[in-house]
């Protein structure tokens, strides 16, 4: 790898260089946004069990109590805008195209972010792979179909619940639970991506859970780059030639927002 004054630079180097770059985000990125992580001293799970709010079992034995967990989240989610990381990465996929956003965040902020950088340009090539699916999205359980919704929930009883507009079933958020799987097609083509890619960029994720994880063990067994944006250490650390002990507001910005010179010219 090229010398580097220091890991930013280095980030900034690979990632201009690259022909082809995944970036995995997870609770990490949206938390400068407000948006509660998972694990760590503050996360929802030193709250909350998974398989108590966050499974198909749980949902089966109480839909009131699950919907009015994901009611509270949206709720707090739709009081929050995609921060300056989201940000600086919808502007880069927008102007460089190499970039495929894969994130395992059910908040939408990614979207939302690809939305407002986009403007009149459309924004396909900055909006995500939602790896876990998104809370304003809901499914109907028995006839399958999904649908936006980013109404508040009311989840004071079984009989406020969302329904589906064309059966009455009972809906659900249209996410993925422990114990569910992946969309096929979107884990397939973020590992295809991720074998192409010459950097994987691994943001505010604690690396743990799979098949999202493997993702950046992918770049790295095919013989590209990881870089790692996060203050704490991740099993996935250990894959990185570039880990960056930071927010991801603090350094996502510098590294994505190249400008308009040429990339040789900004790193030493
Ligand atoms: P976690 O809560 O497990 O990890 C969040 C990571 O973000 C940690 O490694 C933190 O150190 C890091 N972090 C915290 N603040 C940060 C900041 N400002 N900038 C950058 N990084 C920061 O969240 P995920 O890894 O996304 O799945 O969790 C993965 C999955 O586990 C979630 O999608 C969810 C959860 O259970 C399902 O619900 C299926």
């Amino acid at each position: 790898m090229a010398t580097c004054s220091d890991e930013i630079d280095c980030a900034r180097r690979l990632i201009a260089a690259a022909p082809r770059i995944v970036v995995l985000t997870g609770a990490g990125i949206s938390a400068e946004s407000g948006v509660p992580t998972f694990r760590g001293a503050e996360g929802l799970w030193q709250r909350y069990r998974p398989e108590q709010l966050a499974s198909p079992e749980a949902f089966a034995d109480d839909p009131r109590l699950v919907w009015e967990w994901y009611g509270w989240r949206r709720t707090r989610v739709a009081a929050c805008q995609p921060n300056a990381a989201h940000l600086a990465l919808a502007r880069f996929a927008l102007a460089h195209g190499k970039t495929l956003i894969v994130t395992q965040n059910v908040d939408g902020l990614h979207a939302d972010a690809a939305l407002a950088a986009a403007g009149d340009v459309d924004p396909g090539p900055a909006l995500p792979i939602e790896l876990h699916g998104n809370m304003f999205s809901v499914r109907c359980t028995a006839c399958q179909r999904v649908w936006r919704d980013t109404a508040a929930v009311d989840a004071s009883s079984r009989d406020t619940l969302p329904t589906c507009p064309e059966c009455r079933a009972l809906a659900r958020p249209h996410v993925v639970w422990y114990g569910e799987s992946l969309d096929g097609a979107q884990i397939s083509h973020a590992l295809c991506q991720a074998e192409l890619a010459a950097a994987c960029v691994v943001i505010g994720t604690s690396g743990v859970v799979q098949p999202a994880a493997s993702i950046a063990a992918v770049t790295a067994q095919a013989g590209g780059e990881v870089i790692e944006i996060n203050p704490d250490e991740t099993p996935l650390t250990a894959l990185c030639s570039v880990s960056i002990r930071s927010g991801a507001v603090a350094a996502v910005p510098d590294i994505f927002d190249l400008g308009s010179e040429p990339a040789e010219g900004r790193v030493q």
